[in-house]
């Protein structure tokens, strides 16, 4: 049998993993009620596809969900903006609500700026979910920046005041660089380091790890970009093989390799990492 390491943080998040715990228990305790979830569940096929035969619908808007039964809707670990909980209250839709609780403490922060008429900077990509729920409770006010090189086109005003929050999983390099820029600027500026250490703490085993074994396995999404940024962090140091499932790994030839390690992106369910476990230890 193969050696195989498994990185301590391999996989779901406290978050994902709540919120996931948390959608199976209404999948299961459903009866009549319809249960839908806004936006696809997790970033996974293969797990979302579970859930939905579990019964679980996926809907993109309120709209699409059918009033005439008795439903309610799953808000993902990402969150929402405020008036998607308005909107669900005017519709009467109950609302399952699986935001992060480090999400949530975001959104509260946001809030309570906006109220406080500060100027709200938002770090991170403005097409991501988690990031349009926060603006969205700061009335779509935030001034959103991704790149250090946005932040110096922009014309702040010394007279206002300003907030900064950032992404969970915005890059910790980058938002020193941009704090350590905005200091000089000379702002009436309050900072609120929002990153969640999950992300961080992922990478650094998945680095060490790479420095122990002959060959890295990273189970998650293609498309999966925190899946894909252990790959990388992975293939600078050691071999390394990108697996969606253990089909993937059909084709390897793992004869050369002695030790093996495994680590996964954040939305990845804990039985597809068993199932590439047994996997590699029978390779
Ligand atoms: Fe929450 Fe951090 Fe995961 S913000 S969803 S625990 S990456």
């Amino acid at each position: 049998m193969k050696e195989v390491l498994i990185a301590e943080s391999a996989g779901f998040c406290f978050g994902v993993k709540r919120a996931m715990n948390m959608a199976r228990v209404e999948l299961l305790e459903k009866n009549q009620t319809a249960v839908y979830a806004l936006g696809p569940l997790i970033h996974n096929k293969q797990a979302v596809a579970k859930h939905e035969d579990m019964g679980l619908i996926t809907v993109d808007r309120l709209n699409d969900i059918n009033q005439n039964l008795e439903s309610k809707v799953i808000i993902r670990s990402h969150g929402v903006a405020k008036k998607i909980y308005d909107e669900a209250g005017l519709k009467g839709i109950n609302i399952v609500d699986t935001t992060c609780p480090f999400v949530k403490k975001i959104h509260d922060i946001v809030t309570k700026g906006e109220k406080e008429e500060k100027e709200i900077i938002l770090l991170g990509d403005a097409k991501h979910p988690e990031v349009i729920g926060i603006n969205g409770w700061c009335k779509d006010k935030a001034i959103i920046f991704k790149e250090l090189d946005e932040v110096k086109n922009y014309k702040f005003n010394k007279n206002k005041e300003y907030l900064l929050v950032s992404q969970t999983t915005m890059n910790e390099k980058k938002f020193d660089s941009i704090i350590e820029y905005l200091k000089g600027l000379d702002l009436k500026l309050s900072i609120k380091n929002t990153i969640c250490s999950a992300t961080r703490v992922r990478q650094e085993e998945a680095r060490k790890l790479s420095e122990k074994v002959d060959v890295m396995v990273v189970i998650g999404g293609k498309h999966s970009s925190n899946t894909q940024k252990l790959v990388k962090i992975c293939s600078e140091i050691v071999d390394t093989i990108s697996i969606e499932t253990k089909e993937d790994m059909q084709d390897v030839n793992f004869a050369k390799y002695k030790i093996i390690g495994v680590t996964a992106g954040a939305s990845t369910p804990d039985w597809i990492i068993e199932e590439a476990v047994d996997f590699l230890k029978r390779s």
